[in-house]
């Protein structure tokens, strides 16, 4: 069976980290988003296809670089086609019922149940529906008779029909490539409302799910993951800092601080005397110098916090000296 991770948007809602990593290779407490999804695989999927088009070359490099157990086909689009016109533009390796996933949500939504359901409605597609107090800021469906029979994507607030949302994770069969025009087509807006006929079927599931597209939803994700089990401690350096769990710290420097709940530290980082940090996260070779409050940030690789400054919810890259 074929996967396919939809990985080509821009994620302009996380710059300036996106301007220099794409969004699915930026590092989710210890490995890249996207891998979060494809070590949650069936085994009976043999073949990751990346429908990619921004920072195709990072992609590229990253799993010419890595394996991941399983085949890799990065097909490019020149220009965004869409979350539809992508699904179109890998049509020549699609040769069955598949998997379908945005490259950005972080769940324990389980696939192998998602397609046990989408075999036994034998639907067009299957969506994992989530449901969310404020849906507005997602794909919103209406169910009838266990169908979906109306889809709303990002209803203006207190116009959705439901509190259930599109999960961004899907089976399809092939024939959903003849509703896909060519050119620039949304899965979401162009396809899914013209296909309810056709039999479009939803699975409610529970647990966690997360859209990582904005640093606070990526942060959120963060501290999901560090409650459920990727609790880590292997501090490269603990002179005298008072930790307060749990957290994912791996190889940073602690040095007289606090540090925690929630905070990742990737190594070559380091936490210098008198500072504070929760709900965050210091990437790759990240500094936060003396007496600096940090919290709920996020620290791209090597960014600085200069002595003395405080930062709250921001996403750094560089240096932020003394303010
Ligand atoms: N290849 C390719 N080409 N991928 C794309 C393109 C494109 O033109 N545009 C977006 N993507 C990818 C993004 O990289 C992301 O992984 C996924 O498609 C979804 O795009 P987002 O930009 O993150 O969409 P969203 O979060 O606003 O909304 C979508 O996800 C929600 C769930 O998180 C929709 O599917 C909503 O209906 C859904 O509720
Ligand atoms: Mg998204």
């Amino acid at each position: 069976m074929k996967a396919l991770i939809l990985a080509g948007g821009m994620g302009t809602r996380l710059r300036p980290l996106t301007l220099r990593t794409p969004k699915p290779l930026l590092p989710l407490v210890g490995k890249p988003l996207v891998m979060h999804i494809i070590d949650r695989l069936p085994q009976e999927v043999e073949t990751v296809i990346l429908a990619v088009s921004y920072m195709r070359e990072a992609l590229e490099t990253y799993f010419r670089e890595n394996d991941c157990g399983r085949q890799v086909v990065l097909v490019e689009e020149k220009v965004p086609l869409g979350t539809g016109g992508a699904i179109r533009n890998v049509r020549q390796h699609l040769d069955g019922t598949f998997l379908c996933f945005n490259g950005d949500i972080v769940s324990s939504l389980d696939p192998v149940e998602l397609l046990q359901v989408h075999r036994h409605c034998q639907g067009i597609g299957t969506l994992a529906l989530w449901k969310e107090a404020d849906p507005s800021a997602f794909g919103v469906v209406e169910m009838k008779d266990g169908r979906i029979s109306g889809f709303q994507e990002k209803p203006p607030p207190g116009q959705a029909v439901s509190h259930l949302v599109n999960a961004g994770i899907y089976a399809f069969e092939p024939r959903l490539l003849d509703h896909i025009g060519e050119g620039t087509v949304s899965l979401e807006r162009d396809v899914f409302p013209r296909v309810l006929d056709e039999g479009l079927f939803g699975h409610r599931f529970s647990g966690h799910w997360v859209d990582c597209g904005t640093p606070e939803s990526y942060l959120r994700a963060q501290a999901t993951l560090i409650d459920g089990g990727m609790d880590l401690y292997r501090p490269l350096l603990n002179d005298g800092a008072d930790v307060i769990g749990p957290n994912h710290l791996d190889g940073v420097s602690l040095v007289s601080c606090r540090v925690g709940p929630h905070v990742c530290a990737l190594p070559g980082s380091r936490i210098m005397r008198g500072s504070v940090v929760e709900r965050s996260v210091l990437m790759t070779g990240a500094l936060v110098g003396e007496d600096c409050q940090v919290r709920d940030s996020i620290l791209g690789p090597g960014a600085a916090v200069g002595n003395g400054t405080m930062v709250t919810r921001e996403v750094l890259v560089g240096v932020t000296p003394v303010r």
